[in-house]
């Protein structure tokens, strides 16, 4: 018998605290206009200390997810967890959420994969239900990135964009080939893993954390814009096409697109070199900014919520991000 998996479910949190361009610019050099113009972010959300955790917003969207899917939490026998801001350096936060959701003794697997964190966790765990190894996956992308980031000139491009969130989803084993996820398609080049990146605390030099790496700004994350900018655009067609071709698809029959929100301005590229009219774009990078591997279950939910998905659709998300690693998957919903 053939095993695929069907998104059961989908569920996202965001922090309560909005943080406006404005704020930014009252704390830093930067302006609403240059921000806007740049990114298209008009406001992020930032967790409250003692509130907001990586695992338990996780457990947020899980619970969000279980519902819609109409599954206990009882019934998961797998988690998938994407995250690069775990609330340890070790263990992951998978063993994290698994303890906030009551379900201990199954499988739970950390994927530090950065912005392709949530496509490669959705494909590890649509393997294992294909293999007819799990039935029920919690797949999870969750972040607190502003508290990585700093609010001073030489931090400002990272600032403005990086931002705190959770986005989940139910897979649940099928034989039907109806609903399902057709393919995933995942792809890396560690050359240019320096470009966008954080050095420290590392385990390269003997003392892992030191008061000149504070000083010198090396603890905070790094990135070359637009050389990232420039992969981003190339990576995110390529692997587009490569999911459609897999299928025997072409671009005018996706019904909606979710790309990971990395910058308005390359959604908006791929967009066009799709030839997509803007309906089958969705993109809330506006309200959120960049929650790395919470972006796209973030906008796969709100996408469910505003009822822009019906059964029979052809979605496509796809990821680029740091590593570099690229991701697509092709979803017949
Ligand atoms: O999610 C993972 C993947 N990440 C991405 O895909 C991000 C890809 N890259 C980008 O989105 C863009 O490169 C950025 C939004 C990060 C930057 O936009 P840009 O148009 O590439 O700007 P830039 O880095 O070339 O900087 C242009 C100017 C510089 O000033 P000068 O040298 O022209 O005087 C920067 O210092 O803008 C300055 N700048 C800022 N000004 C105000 C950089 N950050 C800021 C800021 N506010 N926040």
């Amino acid at each position: 018998m053939s095993y695929y998996s069907i998104i059961k479910g989908c569920g996202h949190y965001t922090p309560e605290q909005v943080i406006h361009n404005n704020d930014l610019a009252a704390i830093m050099p930067t302006s609403d206009e240059w921000i806007v113009d740049r990114t298209g972010i008009r406001e992020r959300r930032y967790f409250e200390e003692g509130k907001d955790t990586v695992a338990n917003m996780g457990a947020r969207a899980a619970r969000m997810a279980m519902e819609q899917a109409g599954v206990e939490a009882q019934q998961i026998d797998l988690i998938v967890f994407a995250t690069i801001t775990s609330e340890y350096y070790f263990p992951g936060s998978g063993v994290l959420l698994q303890r906030e959701l009551g379900v201990p003794g199954i499988p739970a697997i950390d994927l530090k994969m950065q912005c392709s964190g949530f496509i490669y966790a959705l494909s590890v765990a649509d393997q294992f239900i294909r293999t007819g190894t799990y039935k029920t996956a919690l797949v999870v992308g969750a972040e607190i990135q502003s508290n990585a980031v700093e609010f001073s000139e030489r931090g400002r491009n990272m600032a403005v964009i990086f931002a705190d969130g959770a986005g989940a989803v139910v897979l649940q084993a099928t034989t039907s080939p109806e609903h399902r996820i057709l393919s995933t398609h995942l792809h890396a080049d560690g050359t240019h893993a320096e470009e966008l990146y954080m050095r420290h605390p590392g385990s390269l030099q003997k003392q892992r954390l030191t008061h000149e790496m504070l000083d010198n700004g090396s603890l905070l994350p790094h990135m070359n814009g637009q050389a990232v900018f420039k992969h981003a655009v190339t990576r995110f067609a390529e692997v587009i096409d490569e999911a459609l071709k897999a299928n025997d698809c072409k671009p005018s029959d996706i019904d909606l697109l979710i790309p990971h929100q990395a910058n308005l301005r390359i959604s908006e590229y791929i967009r066009e070199k799709l030839q997509l009219p803007e309906a089958k774009v969705f993109n809330n990078i506006q309200r959120y900014g960049n929650t790395t591997a919470a972006s796209i279950p973030i906008a796969l939910s709100e996408a469910v919520q505003a009822g822009k998905l019906k059964p029979g659709d052809l979605l496509c998300m796809a990821a680029f991000g740091s590593g570099f690693t690229w991701a697509s998957a092709l979803v017949r919903w």
